[in-house]
């Protein structure tokens, strides 16, 4: 008999009929709203897998009825979303989506800095409304990117991805991590420092970093304090790292020079969230990962995932590596 899954939005085409192979699916056919917790939650009491995206809240009180469940696939190479401990207490597997996302991840982090530096999406905009009336030597002046100083924080596939990019751009980096990384080291050229050190020596501060309980508000006003009146921090992990109401009032005061942010605390971030009334913030929703290629391959990848633990194997990608 084929086993039950529950898919919480609307996935590639090509990626679903693979699944309807193997699977008895159910889907939330809606492309831009999530799944409604009580439909979830009744989905979960009978299915054998779910597929389930970062917006979905997979916590205790939700798998409390979810009798039958083997696997929890996140097509996100993060899983925040998940409470992964809850999981393993019932031996349910739990995946993710790494590696296929890298390049495209560090293309977008990178685009964000020198969006950020440079001032184009409010240059675009100064144009569009009528503003530009003549060239003027210091109109919409920003921040060189060549050869400038790059800190990341959180040496993972993505950051080495970026620092690559960075060495393009005669950059120099540091880098801050858990552990130290000899091999990244001496292959990209750049150099381990302590947070501190990276905060006050860098022109770019690039946030890269899983969330957890320990990186929860690393960046707040402390950190923020020491960073130069020129720099600018790059945020494309994930919202809770950096402390929104401490960075919309370093850069209120001009503490920092400007802020680019892919992630929010509370995503769709509300319109109305002091950080998008500053003009030195730019703003994204949420689409490190967002090309075409690398969506249908995480897509693919959190199928083979599903599929290969619904079969009694070990997926590729097992996060809670505790239930072998
Ligand atoms: C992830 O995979 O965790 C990103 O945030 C979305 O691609």
């Amino acid at each position: 008999m084929k086993p039950k899954i529950y898919i919480t939005r609307k996935i590639p085409d090509s990626t679903l009929q693979k699944l309807k192979e193997h699977c008895h699916v159910t889907m939330w056919e809606e492309e831009e709203t999530p799944v409604p917790r009580d439909v979830l939650k009744e989905q979960l009491k009978t299915v054998d897998g779910l597929y389930c995206l970062l917006t979905e809240q997979i916590d205790s009180e939700l798998l409390k009825e979810a009798a039958q469940l083997k696997v929890i696939s996140n097509m996100a190479v993060g899983f925040n979303n998940i409470d992964v401990e809850a999981a393993s207490e019932k031996g349910i597997m739990v995946t993710n989506t790494p590696g296929v996302l890298t390049e495209s991840t560090a293309d977008l982090a990178f685009a964000l800095l020198m969006a950020t530096a440079r001032r184009i999406p409010e240059s675009s905009e100064f144009l569009r409304t009528g503003k530009w009336k003549a060239w003027a030597p210091m109109m919409l002046t920003g921040q060189d990117v060549f050869g400038a100083t790059l800190g990341i924080v959180g040496m993972g596939r993505i950051g080495e991805g970026v620092a690559r990019r960075a060495k393009g751009f005669d950059m120099e980096v540091l880098y801050h991590n858990r552990s130290r990384k000899p091999d990244v080291e001496s292959q990209l050229g750049v150099t381990y420092v302590e947070l501190e050190e990276l905060l006050k020596q860098s022109d770019y501060v690039m946030i890269l970093v899983p969330f957890s309980e320990e990186t929860k508000n690393l960046i707040s006003e402390k950190e923020l304090s020491l960073m130069k009146e020129t720099s600018i921090l790059i945020n494309v992990a994930r919202g809770g790292i950096v402390n929104e109401h401490d960075l919309y009032h370093a850069l209120k005061d001009q503490k920092i020079w400007a802020a680019g942010l892919d992630v929010f605390e509370q995503e769709p971030v509300s319109l109305n969230h002091p950080l998008l009334s500053l003009p030195n913030v730019v703003v994204l929703p949420h689409i490190g990962s967002a090309s075409i290629k690398t969506r249908i391959k995480m897509s693919e990848l959190a199928a083979e995932n599903l599929l290969q633990a619904l079969a009694g194997n070990t997926p590729q990608h097992l996060v809670n590596k505790e239930l072998l």
